[in-house]
């Protein structure tokens, strides 16, 4: 295991450059299955959530290869239909594998994903949507067992108790692709990460509609044939890094960003009173004035990102007044307040939202991470905290964001990487994203 070593007190300055989208890239990769050709996929970040899906694919029997950022995938080989719990448990978004080997092969078994530390996230939805086209579906043993020799188009509706789902309209619109006739989705989900997986798919030969909008129509084609696409910026890495700066009142830009995809984010710092200019693929972020309290909440796109929630808890810690912030997408996603805490933040938890007595001076002392941006709001708490502190569990880290440490460093943060004793005898050292392999626990699902 290791910890991240974070000496507080630094202001960022600096340019920053952000990756390819996570959220983006896992669909992508999963919906390859599709394909009989060669995919392409550019700009695909260094994580170890992608190495989970790429291992996935090739326990499938597809060839997977990375050369710098892009990947290479050919899944005309592929011998399996199944998704076994040992990989899926790793990571939630391998449920994204099941809508493209039903429609493929006809058959696909995959694991449940089991429990999440970020609240109940069930795949009801995804089922759902699966069934409408057609599908026999039934749990055995933890896992979905799906056959449809022929999926057919249908009208479905995706909504949920927290909006639409993601990767659920991911599934759907992947799996309608070679279904016979149209199929209507109603209540999609409008998230970037799920157009950018509509435009993939397109550039393959499916023929999809209404992308970014609620309503996505698909008409069923064949087969696709070869792509070569590029995946969208990350937004939650980008915000992730402005939120940072405004936490620590610096100055920094952050490059290769679509500040469209980022309206609500910038909405919000602005409403904190974080100084804001949008360039064309360049957000510039700076802090010359008080900071506010404010109430905020997260909703599905274009509202502010749940993926964003435990970073603007982060910082709102650091601004004078009260804040309250609520997560409508993930309603218990809050392990992070308890360590914020411990750094000396005043907050309380009331049902899905927490309230923030803000404006103390945070102190360093070792916190633990719970999950994936959990642990990018101790990143933060930690930056704009007094001396040293220890992130301990930083394997979440890993799963999310491409040499987090090195592009903090760059901006003039103070963050070494340490393997924690027991590991290594070593003083603290940089390790690259894929040496967090060998880190990796038993169970992380974000
Ligand atoms: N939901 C259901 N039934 C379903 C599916 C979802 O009730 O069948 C509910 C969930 O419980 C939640 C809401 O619908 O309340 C939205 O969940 P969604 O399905 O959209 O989440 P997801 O697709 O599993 C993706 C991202 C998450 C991000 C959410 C919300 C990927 C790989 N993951 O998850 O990203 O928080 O959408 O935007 O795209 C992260 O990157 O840290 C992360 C957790």
């Amino acid at each position: 295991m290791e910890t991240l070593v974070v000496q507080g007190g630094s202001t960022l300055q600096g340019d920053v450059f952000v990756d390819g989208a996570k959220n983006a890239a896992l669909p992508i990769m999963a919906a390859s299955i599709l394909v009989t050709g060669e995919v392409r996929i550019k700009r695909v970040p260094d994580l170890v959530d992608v190495q989970t899906m790429s291992l996935l694919l090739q326990s499938l029997g597809a060839d997977v290869k990375r050369s710098k950022g892009t990947l290479g995938i050919d899944t005309r080989d592929i011998t399996s239909q199944h998704a076994d719990y040992d990989l899926v448990r790793r990571m939630r978004a391998s449920v994204c594998v099941l809508g493209p080997l039903l429609a493929r092969f006809g058959r696909a078994s995959v694991s449940l994903p089991g429990g999440c530390n970020i609240g109940h996230r069930p795949i009801d939805i995804h089922l759902k949507g699966l069934a409408a086209l057609g599908a026999d579906l039934r749990i055995e043993r933890g896992y979905v067992i799906a056959k449809a020799p022929q999926l057919r188009g249908a009208d479905i509706f995706l909504g949920g108790p927290g909006g639409s789902t993601v990767t659920g309209t991911c599934n759907v619109m992947a799996a309608a692709c070679l279904a016979k006739g149209r199929t209507v989705i109603r209540g999609a989900a409008r998230e970037p990460e799920v157009a950018d997986l509509g435009r993939f798919l397109n550039s393959g030969g499916a023929t999809i509609s209404g992308l970014g909008t609620s309503t996505i129509e698909i008409t069923g084609v064949d087969g696709l044939m070869s792509i070569t696409h590029t995946v969208i910026p990350d937004r939650i890495e980008a915000a992730t890094y402005a939120i940072a700066a405004a936490a620590t009142r610096g100055t920094i830009s952050i490059h290769d960003v679509q500040p469209r995809q980022m309206t609500s984010v910038i909405e919000a710092l602005r409403a904190i009173g974080v100084a804001i200019h949008v360039a064309h693929h360049r957000i510039d972020v700076s802090v010359s004035d008080p900071l506010h309290s404010v109430e905020l909440a997260t909703l599905p796109f274009p509202g502010i990102p749940t993926d964003t929630q435990a970073q603007f808890m982060a910082l709102l810690a650091t601004v004078p007044g009260v804040s309250i912030v609520t997560d409508r997408v993930f309603p218990d996603r809050f392990m992070h307040a308890p360590e914020l805490a411990r750094m000396g933040a005043v907050i309380r938890r009331e049902g899905a939202s927490v309230v923030i007595d803000g404006g103390r001076q945070l102190t360093g002392t070792s916190v633990m991470a719970s999950d994936l941006r959990a642990s990018a709001a101790l990143v933060i708490a930690a930056l704009a905290a007094d001396g040293e502190s220890q992130i301990r569990r930083i394997y979440h880290l890993d799963r999310g964001y491409a040499r987090l440490e090195y592009k903090l460093n760059g901006l003039g943060a103070q963050v070494v990487r340490r393997r924690d004793e027991g590991s290594s005898n070593g003083p603290p050292h940089f390790l690259n994203n894929a040496s967090a392999e060998s880190n990796r626990p038993e169970i992380q699902v974000d």
